[in-house]
């Protein structure tokens, strides 16, 4: 296992280096390049089979994964499981690593970390000391700390950076269709600074975001999520969460680009997200 993680670690490394030089010059790579950068992805996995499977396998690093739906549809429960997950080893389906949680709804809670972290059989100190929570208060501090993201990553082992929720803030202070095109341009700034710290970390990037509950405005449909075309081309797999019966949750795949798309069913219990019973 020790030689696995070495050599693993020795390819990462290599992989953020070409990445970052080709962010820092702003060059452009080969679709050899591409395809060394892309065998350094790895999934973390979600604490569901179920979902883990939608997904090919897990969260993918290097990519944007976005869940969206109704309040009390399990986003926030899932952001905190992926954060408990992504300290775990390797052989378990982790990245050991640290985590960085934007909060912009203030919803992040140590106790659900430790109950998660318990029933995983973790160290729920050692857990709460790697995830790494900044609070944004409105739109623009959120994309500040997005652009600081880089400067916890050196100091600190971060491959998994959460936004929960990405949207919110962006909805409540650009309002109307006067607001939309400034709304959607900071969006799609915010969303490639994001995909950019994917890229260079060779991290997961995991953001929520909310369905319409405003027809008017966005094409009369309720169940579309919030951010339009920026949000929905940006985010490489997009999961659709529709509320069951005890706890149950229905996930869907929409618009991947290589998996079929899929439904399947998670629960969210006090232990976190599994495939239940
Ligand atoms: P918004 O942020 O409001 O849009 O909703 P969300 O999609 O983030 O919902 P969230 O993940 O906060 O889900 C809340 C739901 O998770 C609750 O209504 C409960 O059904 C469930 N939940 C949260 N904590 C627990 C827990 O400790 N035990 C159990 N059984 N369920 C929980
Ligand atoms: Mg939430």
């Amino acid at each position: 296992m020790k030689i696995y993680r070495e050599s693993a670690e020795g390819s990462a490394t290599k992989i953020i280096a070409a990445a970052r030089k080709s962010a820092d010059i702003g060059n452009f790579e080969t679709g050899e390049e591409i395809l060394e950068r892309r065998k350094g992805v790895s999934k973390l996995t979600s604490g569901s089979k179920n979902l883990d499977n939608l997904l090919g396998g897990g969260f993918e690093t290097q990519s944007i994964t976005e869940f969206f739906g109704e309040f009390g549809s399990g986003k926030t429960q899932i952001m905190h499981q992926a954060a408990v997950n992504a300290t775990m080893p390797a052989e378990t389906g982790g990245f050991d690593c640290d985590v960085l949680i934007i909060d912009t709804e203030n919803t992040f809670r140590p106790e659900r970390i430790i109950q998660m972290s318990k029933a995983k059989g973790l160290d729920p100190e050692v857990v709460l000391k790697r995830i790494h929570v900044a609070r944004a208060y409105n739109s623009h501090h959120q994309i500040l700390l997005a652009e600081r993201a880089s400067e916890l990553a050196k100091e600190f082992p971060i491959r998994l950076l959460i936004v929960d929720s990405l949207t919110s803030h962006f909805r409540s202070e650009y309002m109307g269709r006067g607001a939309l095109s400034e709304r959607q341009q900071l969006l799609n700034r915010h969303m490639h600074e994001l995909l950019k710290f994917s890229t260079i970390y060779n991290a997961v990037i995991a953001v929520t975001n909310q369905v319409s509950a405003r027809p008017d405005v966005f094409f009369g449909d309720p169940t579309a999520p919030i951010g339009g075309n920026i949000v929905g081309h940006t985010a490489t797999f997009r999961i659709y969460l529709r509320k069951s019966k005890g706890g149950k949750r229905i996930a869907r795949l929409i618009d991947s680009p290589y998996l079929p798309e899929g439904e399947t069913v998670i629960q969210v219990s006090e232990d976190g997200i599994t495939d239940g019973v």
